[in-house]
């Protein structure tokens, strides 16, 4: 297994070119299910995420070409699908989990494996099976699969509110109403940028959505969707975790492509903690006013609040501000796994439950550390640009699964950052 051994100390400056979302392109995907009609991606993020969803669809009867270096990704989903998800491929990765929505909206029945849990928590789909049964489907759980079937083989349209605003739920529900017969409401619904982005691309296709980033989206079914060219969303979590490196490390970077409307919340906590953050005509520039970084608390939230995906690194950075800063997390439950690696490199940091009391140290030192999934991973390399001597993150496939190019990226900026291959 590859590594990443960074040697810490240096400022940085320059350019980094951000990529398309992974989380927008792996909803993005399943909606080829929805056509017979080719669905085209441009800006798709290369990631080992996306083969595998690659993967998952080619099982299902999808055609996906990759093409330009597998920045635009051709799909095709015509004549007979096969409608089980398997196992194998759906334990790889949750996101698997919302090819359920697109086939029941177009087969009427549909075989998906639950995906099970993961390193950050339990991550049920009670939410995406309760909305899919009040539109008509039955779902029963078998050998570990959900096998769903839509009364009279066709989805109906319902008003389902959510107990909480579940961004893959939203996803699933809007794709399989967008094929129903008659309205949905969903009501709670999730209100991240990757939604509007989904449900953009879907109206291209011919969809009926209305209120796409706001609680209520409204979607009125149609008889058949067609084909069309989507261009992916700025991946904004990678856009945060970028702008948090020239914040740890000093000196100054412009991130392209960035926006401050994709991370309002996480640019406010920025602000306090002392980092300057200033919209230019190619992206955001980003430096740090003057001093020391100061202590800030967090709390984690649906959007428009403060994302989950960005709770490691911003610890990252607060493991060296003045005073101490509480974060709060509240969106999944064991999504901390990286404070004990941050406090082998000298953090300060007590976690009780969902809450990590965080005291800045002067300087955290190097050390070798391991991630336990694709955020914790990224948090380790930040950590360790600012960190006296040499860390050496191991386990990097999560890095991978998330972040395309990250040593050329981070290198390009100045970074001493390499990938080591083998044990
Ligand atoms: N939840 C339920 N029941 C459900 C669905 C969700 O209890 O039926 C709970 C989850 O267990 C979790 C919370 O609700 O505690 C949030 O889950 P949500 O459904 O909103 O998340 P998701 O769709 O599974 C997506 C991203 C995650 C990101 C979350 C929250 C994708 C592919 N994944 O997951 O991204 O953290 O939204 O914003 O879009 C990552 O990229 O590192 C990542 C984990």
């Amino acid at each position: 297994m590859d590594s990443i051994l960074v040697k810490g100390g240096g400022a940085l400056n320059g350019q980094i070119p951000i990529a398309g979302a992974k989380n927008a392109c792996l909803t993005l995907m399943p909606a080829t299910l929805l056509s017979d009609e080719p669905l085209t991606l441009t800006n798709a993020p290369r990631l080992s995420d996306i083969k595998t969803m690659t993967q998952l669809l080619a099982s299902l009867g999808a055609e996906v070409t990759s093409l330009q270096d597998g920045k635009v990704l051709a799909m095709s989903t015509h004549g007979d699908i096969n409608t089980r998800a398997e196992y194998d491929i759906v334990r790889k990765m949750r996101a698997s989990n919302l090819v359920l929505g697109p086939l029941l909206a177009r087969e009427g029945h549909a075989e998906v494996s639950l995906p099970g849990g993961c390193a950050i928590g339990a991550r049920p789909m009670d939410i995406h099976t309760d909305g899919l049964t009040k539109m008509g489907a039955e779902i029963d759980l078998r050998d570990g699969y959900l096998h769903a079937k839509a009364d009279g083989g066709k989805l109906k349209g319902a008003v389902i509110d959510f107990p909480f605003a579940s961004v893959g739920a939203t996803e699933n529900i809007m794709m399989a109403a967008t094929l129903a017969k008659g309205t949905t409401v969903i009501n709670n619904a999730a209100r991240e940028p990757e939604i509007v982005d989904l449900a953009t691309c879907l109206r291209a296709m011919g969809a009926q959505i209305d209120g796409d980033g706001t609680p209520t989206i409204t979607i009125q079914g149609v008889d058949k969707l067609h084909g069309a060219t989507h261009r992916v969303v700025t991946d904004r979590i990678e856009l945060g975790t970028y702008m948090l490196a020239p914040a740890i490390c000093g000196g100054e970077v412009e991130l392209l492509g960035g926006k401050i409307d994709l991370l309002g919340a996480f640019c406010e906590k920025l602000d306090a903690a002392g980092i300057n953050v200033e919209e230019t005509d190619k992206g955001l520039k980003v430096a740090r006013k003057n001093g020391r970084i100061r202590a800030v608390d967090v709390t984690t939230e649906p959007f428009p609040g403060f994302p989950t995906d960005l709770q490691a690194q911003m610890m990252a950075l607060l493991c060296t501000a003045e005073g101490t800063s509480v974060l709060e997390e509240k969106i999944f439950e064991n999504r901390f796994m990286h404070a004990p690696e941050l406090m082998r490199m000298g953090a300060d940091i007590d976690v009780q439950g969902g809450t990590a009391t965080v005291t800045g140290v002067e300087k955290l030192k190097g050390a070798p550390v391991m991630a336990t999934d694709l955020r914790a991973s990224v948090s380790l390399i930040l950590a360790g640009l600012a960190a006296e001597g040499e860390t050496r993150v191991a386990r990097v496939y999560h890095l991978d699964r998330g972040y395309e190019h990250v040593v050329r990226k981070l290198s390009g900026v100045g970074a001493n950052i390499e990938r080591i291959a083998g044990d």
